[in-house]
Order: structure tokens, then sequence, then C-alpha cells
């Protein structure tokens, strides 16, 4: 199975709009040439002109939205139509309930949409044990946007996730993000067992995001 890297646009304004489909399109490049599986998370407001661009767009984030009443909200049923490929679920900067997670695991299972959950820590592991979602992402908050790794500063938690990961969450993919911003960092991500990796600074805010993406992807080489 090939690596994957999702790359999280956040609301950086280096990402939004043409200049954020100028940087998909770059990512996309990049992944063919590596053969990569990419997914972009554009800026929420962005999300249909991405998927009209016919980028691979996780969306990031999704509502329990469900009938009327939904002012401000993102509805899967309307992801479902604008033909995302995925969601992103409580990414630590949008957290979200137990409840609602699963709820909008199952509900993307059911319209034939993936599902990442991003998780901070090992405490929701046990609840998600039957869930399935397609990736799970551990990461930690406090390394989110930094320049020190997930994979540098954390290795007993990835191993850990992972471990249970594989033995319990078998359709799951294990990924992990935070910090992550040179090859070496995904080399370790991937010796601890990761699937792939999420970055969002590594690559937006990259003096040239190109090289950047070239280096981080030649860490599973
Ligand atoms: O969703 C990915 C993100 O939270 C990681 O951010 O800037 O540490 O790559 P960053």
């Amino acid at each position: 199975m090939k690596p994957v890297v999702f790359l999280n646009f956040k609301s950086y304004p280096q990402a939004a709009g043409k200049e954020g489909l100028e940087l998909a399109q770059t990512a996309l490049d990049v992944a063919e040439e590596h053969d990569v599986e990419l997914y972009i998370a554009p800026q929420l407001v962005d999300t249909s002109m991405f998927c009209y661009s016919g980028i691979p767009v996780f969306a990031q984030h999704c509502d329990p939205v469900i009938g009327n009443g939904g002012t401000g909200k993102i509805s899967m049923e309307t992801l479902t139509k604008l033909h995302v490929k995925g969601l992103l679920i409580n990414h630590s900067e949008y957290p979200q309930g137990v409840e609602e997670i699963l709820f909008l695991v199952s509900e993307a299972r059911r319209r034939g949409l993936k599902s990442c959950v991003c998780i901070p820590d090992e405490k929701l592991l046990e609840a998600l044990r039957n869930s399935a979602p397609d990736f799970l992402a551990v990461e930690p908050p406090e390394l989110i946007g930094g320049n020190i790794s997930v994979s540098s500063a954390k290795p007993e938690l990835l191993s850990s996730v992972f471990g249970f990961v594989a033995v319990n969450m078998r359709s799951t993919r294990g990924i992990c993000g935070a910090g992550i911003k040179s090859a070496e960092d995904v080399r370790k991500a991937k010796a601890l067992g990761a699937a792939g990796v999420l970055v969002a600074s590594g690559y937006v805010l990259a003096d040239n995001p190109r090289r950047a993406l070239e280096d981080l992807v030649s860490g599973f080489g």
C-alpha cells in the first residue's frame, strides 16, 4: 500500500483560494512522482472549489447536521454532494465529543466517504476500537506548528497507538502529525509503524513548498 500524506491548509491565508489551489496542484505533482497517496484538507470555505478542480479533498471538519437549522454548519450531505473523498474528524483545533465522532465515522462509511479521526493521546482508543475509521491520526496538540516532530518527541506514544491499531483496528491505518518537517521525521514515524503523516506548516509555510514536500516524502523510501 502507498504511504499516505494529508496536507492540512488550516486557515493559513497563504493557502486560501487561488494560492491554495496552486499549492494543492504542486503537491499532487509531487505525490504522483513519488507514488504517494495524497489528500488535501483545504479551508472549509474553499472546499467546493477544490472539489470542482479535481483535488482529492478531505473536509477539515463536519458537523452532525440533520435536517433544518444548520446555519454555519458543515453537513455531510453537502460534503457528499461535493464529492469530497473523506472527513477529518476531531482535529485538536476543532474537538468533537465521542458520540459525535462515532456517528460521523459510521455515517461517512454509509455514504462511501473515508474518515480520519485525530486523537491527541491514547485516551480515546478504547472508545474507537470498534469504529473502524480509515485513518487514525495521532497529533499531540502541544507539538502542532512547532519544529520538534511527534516522531522525535513521542516515540512511545506512537508505537503504543500503532500497536493497538494493528491488533484491534485492523482495517484502520495509523498515521501521525505535529511538527513533521523533514525526511528524518517521516523516517522515524515510518519506523514506529506509521502508514503516513499529516502536515500543515511544514508545507504551507515552507520557503519552497515543492522542495519541502519532496524532502518529506523521501523519508518513506
Ligand atoms: O493536521 C495537521 C496539523 O495539525 C499538523 O500541523 O503545522 O505541526 O504540521 P503542523
